[in-house]
């Protein structure tokens, strides 16, 4: 985290009664708290529908918040934090909710002498998003004559190219895009972050990071748990939507772009969004060879679920990123539900050493080198090289060198929103999606929805605990590859 300090300002939460409120917002609020990062004069105010008072609504949060930290709270930083909780209740399609929203920030403004910096946070299902935006416009809560105001809005951005513009259109009315934090919770994890350290603050991986060397990138976003609950908004996302377009597609940019001028946010995201308008248009032809989806079995029956529903829980992919530094090098993802353990990571095959000189020895083939980035659990970079095993013959094994980020830094337990927050109270869009990059998503993404709307065949069947349908294993065997586990 950087040295610089947070805004004083108020932070909004729209949907405050809701899972993400519980499990993440508030948790990440304390942990700002805890290590100091949050400005001592600030205050929250939640809104949702159900009629709760301030008390209420501060009861109810620190015992939520004292479930997520699983320990007891820091009496004296709680307290702080729940003399700043305010509540409103109300409709957020009712105007009414607004004019009693500005009545609440000036109480909170004149208590805790805060200037008038608000940070709306939008937890709310996606379909009030351009509601709340436009609301708050109209309320003249947009407008930043005596202090920045801005917007978190939580995924999904639409649910193709064309939604995703309207939503963007309807938030442009009162909003400039400057004002506009599009969060991708992928871009709060240190793990994450930690690709661009890893890439250009050293200086040995940047000359072989290409096609000269990198025979194939592996990217995998492996979920032990089914939908839960969510079947509902999950029955009209799919994996698709839901991870790839999004989570793997940043991680996919932060691998493969080019170095920015600067860690500014528009030099780094101009290099991210090249990255995604390098994906070369899938065909129908396409969707059918280098795309495979699939459904965990019983996932039909889960709550919410649609009895035929063909919503994939399960995609692999090969993508390509044409341009100099990648040409040729497929990029497999895969991502699904219900897999064998939950694991993201992201796998850097090199090519072969040549065989030549081992060919009068016993050893049968020589694997290839593997940097692998362990985004979550057990966080940490590995690097797989050859050896020779003590003894007169030669024979090889495959040693890893290993970094634990639990072993080498102790960091505390976070929820990955700390960052995201911090940034956003300082203005920082770095980790933030820009409206380009969302639309660069949709753009690799829209075609392969349009073909399966009109494809008429069923996602291929997977049992829950396996690594997917057997399909996803062809995809790489027909390259000569096979996903790393
Ligand atoms: C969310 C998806 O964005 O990411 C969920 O909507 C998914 O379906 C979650 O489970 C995974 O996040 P994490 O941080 O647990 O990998």
């Amino acid at each position: 985290m950087s040295t610089r300090h947070a805004d004083p300002c108020i932070i909004v939460i729209f949907g405050a009664s809701g899972d993400l409120t519980r499990r993440k917002l508030l948790p990440a609020i304390y942990n700002l708290a805890e290590s100091g990062h949050l400005p001592p004069a600030f205050a929250v105010i939640g809104v949702a529908r159900h009629d709760m008072d301030d008390s209420a609504f501060r009861a109810q949060m620190r015992e939520q918040v004292r479930t997520a930290e699983n320990e007891p709270l820091d009496a004296a930083k709680w307290s702080h934090i729940e003399d700043r909780l305010y509540y409103v209740a109300g409709e957020f399609t009712d105007q009414a909710l607004y004019t009693r929203l500005q009545r609440v920030l000036a109480t909170a403004r004149e208590a805790h002498g805060l200037p008038a910096n608000y940070l709306f946070y939008l937890a709310t299902p996606p379909d009030l998003f351009g509601v709340v935006g436009r609301h708050l416009a109209d309320a003249g809560l947009a407008s930043e004559r005596d202090g920045w105001r801005r917007l978190i809005i939580e995924k999904p951005f639409g649910y193709d190219i064309e939604s995703a513009r309207a939503l963007n259109q309807e938030l442009m009315v009162g909003l400039h895009e400057s004002q506009v934090y599009r969060i991708d919770h992928y871009l709060g994890k240190e793990t994450v972050q930690n690709i661009l350290a890893l890439r250009f603050a050293n200086g040995i991986f940047e000359p072989i990071w290409n096609r000269r060397y990198v025979d194939h990138v592996q990217m995998t976003v492996a979920e032990h748990d089914g939908i839960g609950s969510r079947g509902t908004y999950y029955d009209a996302a799919g994996a698709l939507r839901d991870i790839v377009q999004n989570h793997m597609f940043q991680l996919m940019t932060l691998v493969a772009m080019e170095p920015p001028i600067s860690f500014k946010a528009d030099d780094v995201r101009d290099e991210k969004v090249k990255v995604l308008h390098a994906v070369p248009p899938l065909s129908d032809t396409d969707v059918r060879r280098f795309i495979v989806r699939g459904q965990y079995a019983g996932y039909r029956q889960e709550r919410h679920v649609a009895p035929g529903s063909r919503t994939e829980t399960f995609v692999a992919m090969r993508l390509f990123v044409d341009n100099w530094r990648w040409a040729g090098v497929p990029f497999y993802l895969r991502t699904g539900k219900r897999l064998t353990k939950r694991a993201t990571e992201i796998a850097v095959h090199f090519k072969r050493a040549p065989f030549a000189l081992f060919r009068q020895t016993p050893v049968e083939c020589l694997d290839p080198n593997v940097l692998l980035l362990r985004i979550q659990p057990d966080e940490g970079i590995s690097l797989s090289f050859h050896a020779k095993e003590p003894g007169p013959f030669e024979r090889l094994g495959t040693v890893t060198m290993n970094f634990s980020y639990a072993a080498y830094f102790k960091s505390e337990p976070s929820t990955g929103y700390e960052t995201l927050l911090f940034d956003a109270m300082m203005g920082d869009q770095t980790l933030y999606h820009r409206m380009d990059m969302v639309e660069a998503g949709w753009q690799i993404v829209d075609p392969l929805l349009r073909a399966w709307a009109h494809d008429a065949s069923e996602p291929a069947v997977y049992q829950a605990g396996s690594w997917g349908p057997p399909e996803a294993e062809l995809l790489l065997e027909r390259d000569g590859r096979a996903w790393r586990c």
